[in-house]
């Protein structure tokens, strides 16, 4: 099986003119596995951004390699790398990228409507589950305007997985919202990427946040290194274990929306395709029923 993410001695120079040339990413070796997840740390114009922009299709590499998904994107045209964003990638930027214009369901219901696989009533359906999944299923009719930074911040979160994407890229996705509401949209990455076996990449600039992550790596000066691992894990409370239960549930939800869609496209579908959906669905299924029968024996041995 192919990492979701892998970096081969990839090099950004960006060229200002007139000789002067910036060194943003030094040959960098990295590979990301399924379902980790990864915190970037490092100072101030280091190349955190640069990177997530390579591993993102949103810019190219001036010399070695960007492969995602086992594809390789490194000189792929613009068309192209827009449908591997559009397909696999989610993306959560510090600031927030909503369309001002629109309600939070209209946000999250954007990437949908362009990728063009779902039908109107499917795409109001998953957009309302997902905004139930973030906790905010009160606030689908406001306009970004009309809500906190927190609350955007989770609006931008369910825009980024409204397409089910195999990686998400955050840029400092707590950089803008206080410290609880940090941690509450900390954990909910977390969470999501336990449930949905999500990648996640996380650039940020709070240890404390970093090192809720599998990994940490650190960036100085364009080169990359990894932390040594950590050896514990924080204990869940009763707070963390409800989350965690509620974000089941809600996947649950989810899953039953996606099965429903699925039967109703499956004249339209390659019997191959539907089956191979089919069963990325049902081991889904089994994968959540297994994680609440085993939180399920956890609290009842507490
Ligand atoms: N489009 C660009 N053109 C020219 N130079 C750029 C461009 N984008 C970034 N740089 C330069 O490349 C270096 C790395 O920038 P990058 O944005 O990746 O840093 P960063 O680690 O994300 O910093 P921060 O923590 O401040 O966001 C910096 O020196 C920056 O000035
Ligand atoms: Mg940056």
């Amino acid at each position: 099986m192919s990492n979701p993410v892998e970096l081969r001695n990839t090099v950004k120079i960006y060229d200002l003119g007139g000789g002067v040339k910036i060194n943003a990413l030094r040959g960098i070796d990295l590979t990301i596995k399924k379902g980790e997840s990864v915190s970037i740390m490092g100072p101030s114009g280091c190349g955190k951004t640069t990177l997530l922009n390579m591993i993102g299709g949103l810019d190219h590499p001036t010399d070695g390699q960007v492969i995602v998904d086992g594809i390789d994107i490194t000189h792929m045209s613009e068309k192209k790398l827009a449908q591997i964003r559009r397909e696999k990638i989610g993306f959560i930027f510090q600031f927030f990228n909503l369309v001002p214009m629109l309600s939070a369901l209209e946000n999250v219901q954007l990437p949908m409507i362009f990728a063009g696989k779902l039908s109107d009533v499917e795409i109001k359906d998953k957009a309302v589950e997902l905004l139930r999944l973030v906790g905010l299923e009160q606030r689908m009719y406001h306009r970004p305007t009309q809500m906190s930074g927190g609350e955007q911040q989770r609006v931008a979160i369910a825009r980024a997985l409204a397409n089910e994407p195999s990686i998400i890229l955050a840029d400092e996705p707590t950089g803008n919202v206080d410290r609880e509401t940090g941690w509450k949209i900390l954990r909910l990455i977390q969470n999501l990427n336990e449930i949905l076996e999500q990648t996640y990449v996380i650039i940020t600039h709070d240890p404390h946040i970093a090192k809720t992550s599998e990994k940490i790596f650190y960036m100085v000066d364009g080169q990359i290194y990894e932390a040594p691992p950590r050896s514990a894990t924080t204990p869940s409370s009763h707070v963390l274990a409800e989350e965690r239960r509620q974000l089941m549930l809600a996947e649950l939800r989810w899953l039953k929306t996606s099965l429903v869609s699925l039967e109703k496209r499956k004249a339209k579908l390659n019997p191959e395709s539907y089956a191979q959906v089919k069963m990325g669905y049902a081991k889904q299924l089994e994968r959540l029923k297994e994680m609440i029968q085993e939180d399920h024996g956890k609290r009842r041995s507490i």
